[in-house]
């Protein structure tokens, strides 16, 4: 039995989708399941799950031998780490963390603090040391692409080597159901580092319409963000990510996606092309 955390998510649901068809069976945990009974395909098995409430560990645990573990961003890190050792106990075998890419080399960021407590819980674990997300620009930036035509984000020319989720998702899948990633931690990135104005690009030839990069002051972004009612926290995390990206240090490529898949990792291109109607609504 595996248990998907934060499966529907970005990345969870990915993973969700990539396990369909296994023989592996499947557990969704959600805070809502009566939201979400219906939208996830070929899953049968839900349980309400919340790190917040630990009466709800117990159940979501139950007959489980793999996790595959999400923090969500509001989650604080001993939440996280009290249900890892809760899965220990209860005999989990394998634990596969989303991680992000970097990690192993700043101790204080969170997913380090919970990656070192995996170790050291005597359980089987792979990490997943994402970069950022194709997905976020159909997300949080959506609207300026769609009511703006403008990707409005402050990370300069600096690059990123944006993967696409799914991708996560498919590794995740893999880690979770072959022998021969225990104790590996994999980087996964796309197959290019771009600049956001190459981003802009990219969506102006998919969409045939222009899309420009706004390359916003710190100041204008915390602003916009804030009038729109995004919470400070999550603005803060935002700016954090963007920062990184304008200082260079997003701008890693690994090939471990086409490794482990066996194939290029999916493009922006492709990223766009098969979201374009959500870019023109
Ligand atoms: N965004 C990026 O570019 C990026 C890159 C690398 C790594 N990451 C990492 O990826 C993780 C987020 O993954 P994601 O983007 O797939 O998540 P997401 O789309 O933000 O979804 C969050 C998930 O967490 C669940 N959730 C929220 N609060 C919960 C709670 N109190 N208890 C249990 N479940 C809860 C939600 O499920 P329900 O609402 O159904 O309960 C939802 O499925 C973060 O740790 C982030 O740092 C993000």
């Amino acid at each position: 039995m595996i248990l998907v955390t934060g499966a529907t998510g970005t990345v969870g649901s990915a993973v969700v989708a990539a396990l369909s068809g296994s023989d592996d069976r499947v557990r969704v945990a959600t805070r809502d399941v009566a939201a979400v009974r219906d939208e996830l395909a070929d899953v049968d098995d839900y349980t309400r799950f919340d790190f917040t409430h630990p009466e709800t560990w117990g159940p979501t645990l139950v007959d489980v031998d793999r996790l595959f573990l999400v923090r969500p961003p509001a989650v604080g890190v001993d939440r996280v780490r009290e249900f890892v050792d809760a899965a220990a106990r209860i005999g989990v075998e394998h634990v596969v963390y989303l991680s992000v890419l970097g990690a192993e080399k700043n101790p204080i960021l969170p997913h380090r603090r919970i990656e070192r407590h995996i170790e050291s819980s005597g359980v089987a674990h792979t990490f997943l040391r994402a970069s950022f997300f194709m997905q976020n620009l159909a997300e949080v930036h959506r609207r300026d692409i769609v009511e703006h035509d403008k990707i409005f984000v402050p990370a300069g020319t600096g690059k990123t080597s944006f993967v696409d989720a799914r991708d996560v998702g498919a590794v995740a899948a893999l880690a979770l159901t072959e022998p021969g990633h225990d104790g590996r931690a994999h980087d996964l990135t796309g197959a290019e580092a771009l600049a956001y104005a190459d981003v802009a690009d990219v969506f102006s030839g998919v969409l045939g319409r222009r899309i420009t990069y706004a390359d916003p002051s710190v100041v204008a972004f915390v602003r916009r963000l804030r009038s729109r009612g995004t919470p400070l926290p999550f603005v803060v995390v935002m700016l954090g990510i963007y920062t990184t990206a304008r200082l260079g240090l997003a701008a890693r490529v690994t090939r471990d996606v086409e490794t482990l898949l066996d194939r290029e990792p999916i493009a922006m291109r492709q990223f766009v092309a098969e979201h374009a109607d959500a870019f023109r609504e």
